[in-house]
């Protein structure tokens, strides 16, 4: 039995049933895409995670010159469904949980800086830099101080879509390898659904039980890192890196609707940053 599994990175899904087991088949379109999967099984493989799991990766090989691997097949929904419904106690309940992910040991990279810039500008390159609020946003991003980033265990795309719910845990897929590592940039991405809805884009209207579910959320994990030392810098370099993320959508932006959704998040986030208005 073979099914196949809904995903936007242009690699193939399927679900598999041999016997009385049930895995899921990721497999490379192209050759070359083959070591960008490669690194992902990799990532996956030795992750450490604490309290949320990874799925098992069971075998890994060619078949037709393409990569592909298998791994368990999770009963459940992604973290993106789950909160649609999910009880108002249950959030606190999911927030532990993500912060267990947000508060490993850290230390400071002397690089950080070094390798940010060089972010901002390799971005730059792709964006039209002639739009006053693309312009700003860049000025912002450059004038930041990144010497502080921290450097720890980083999923690397840590969207509510890569996260599915079973069983009360948390099970984390679609592992990638991120030009810097650290529990911020997870953090941003995070936000990235919750709080600017991203995933949610294309919906007509968002839903006021989802909407709401999604605030408390949000204030929860923003309320955690605020109890961190140093809480409101990184709270600061992690809205600067959600600048980040938006502006890294643009050169992949086709629909005017999605341009036109960009430019109102990155006007929204600029906002938080000018007036350090977190909550
Ligand atoms: N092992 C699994 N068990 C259960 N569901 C899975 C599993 N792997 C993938 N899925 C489902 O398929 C979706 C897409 O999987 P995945 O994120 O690996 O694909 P992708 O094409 O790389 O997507 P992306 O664009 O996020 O990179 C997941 O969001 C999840 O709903
Ligand atoms: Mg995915």
């Amino acid at each position: 039995m073979k099914t196949e599994l809904n995903g936007h990175s242009g690699c193939g899904l399927k679900l598999f049933k041999q016997y009385n087991t049930v895995y899921v088949k990721k497999s490379s379109k192209e050759i070359e895409y083959n070591e960008r999967l490669k690194a992902q099984c990799k990532k996956q493989k030795e992750y450490k995670a604490d309290k949320l799991k990874v799925v098992s990766v069971l075998r890994e090989g060619y078949a037709n010159g393409l990569f592909y691997f298998d791994m368990e097949y999770i009963s459940g929904i992604t973290l993106a469904e789950y909160m649609r419904n999910i009880s108002l106690s249950e959030i606190q309940n999911l927030t532990n949980l993500l912060m267990e992910h947000h508060s490993r040991r850290n230390f400071y990279d002397r690089q950080a800086k070094k390798i940010f810039l060089k972010k901002i500008k390799e971005i730059e390159q792709k964006i039209d830099l002639t739009n006053s609020s693309i312009k700003e946003a860049v000025k912002i991003l450059e004038e930041y101080d990144w010497s502080y980033v921290i450097h720890s265990n980083c999923h690397g795309d840590f969207t509510l879509e890569n996260m599915i719910m079973a069983n009360n845990s948390i099970y984390l897929i679609d592992f990638l390898d991120s030009f810097y590592d650290s529990w911020q940039i997870d953090f941003a991405k995070m936000l990235q659904d919750i709080e600017l809805y991203w995933h949610y884009r294309n919906e007509k209207e968002i839903d006021i039980n989802l909407a709401l579910r999604l605030l408390i959320l949000k204030e929860n994990l923003i309320d955690r890192v605020l109890e961190m030392d140093e809480g409101e810098h990184l709270l600061e370099t992690i809205y600067h890196i959600l600048l980040l993320n938006v502006l890294r959508i643009f050169p992949y932006t086709k629909e005017e609707k999605t341009w036109i959704f960009l430019i109102a998040k990155l006007d929204y986030v600029k906002n938080i940053i000018i007036k350090k208005d977190w909550l």
